[in-house]
């Protein structure tokens, strides 16, 4: 079985659309609150949980670094400057940031559960990755204009529930959204 277990999280409009000129298309204060709390809440008091995203997307973000957590970020450059920010890291790939978790001594201790916040192509590479084992998707129900999609939810995947997330459909600066949670049914088959 992978150590590391990536937990994707996103939230999408009608048209599998999640980002519009390097920002999200919709404010929605209840479920930024849901997924600031889900991805920074961690079990083991000791740990922190990790958060991998794409270069564009860090740059997108609000808060900056995810609280409480150890971010990696993904970028082919040298020149990302992270000087300021606690426990912040580049990594050349996907490939690059689950070796940093499986071999870094310090961080292999500190590290909890592993989420990957976006954008499309980090998305898409850990959809496909043996390390693929939740995704938690917030459905939007409105048309947005949208420039970056999400890549579509593969087969091999069963609704599972997950006590954390908001139940049923919830409605919130008007907008009406609903949060479902997808395991790989491929997690832990070699
Ligand atoms: N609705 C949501 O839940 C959600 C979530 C996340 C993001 N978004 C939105 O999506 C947009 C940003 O996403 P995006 O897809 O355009 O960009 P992104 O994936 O966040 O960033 C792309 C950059 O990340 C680096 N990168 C990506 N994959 C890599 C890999 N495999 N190896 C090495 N580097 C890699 C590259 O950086 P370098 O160019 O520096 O090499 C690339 O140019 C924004 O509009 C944001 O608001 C929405």
């Amino acid at each position: 079985m992978p150590n590391i277990k990536f937990n994707l999280i996103v939230s999408t409009c009608e048209n599998n659309g999640m980002g519009i000129n390097g920002d999200l298309p919709w404010r929605i204060p209840s479920e930024t609150e849901y997924y600031l709390q889900i991805t920074t809440e961690c079990k083991e008091q000791s740990k922190k949980n990790a958060i991998i995203l794409g270069r564009k997307s860090w740059e997108a973000t609000p808060w900056k670094p995810h609280p409480n957590c150890i971010n990696l970020i993904l970028t082919r450059s040298d020149d990302l400057d992270l000087s300021g920010y606690p426990d912040t890291y580049t990594c050349k790939s996907l490939a690059d940031a689950v070796q940093k978790l499986e071999e870094d001594e310090d961080l292999k201790k500190r590290v909890g559960d592993v989420w990957i916040t976006g954008g499309s192509t980090v998305y898409k590479d850990a959809l496909n990755s043996k390390h693929f084992y939740r995704l938690y998707h917030t459905r939007i129900f409105h048309p947005y204009e949208c420039d970056t999609y999400f890549p579509t939810i593969p087969q091999h995947v069963k609704r599972v529930e997950d006590p954390r997330i908001p139940q049923g459909i919830k409605e919130d600066a008007g907008h009406k959204y609903l949060i479902s949670v997808y395991e790989n049914l491929n997690f832990n088959k070699e």
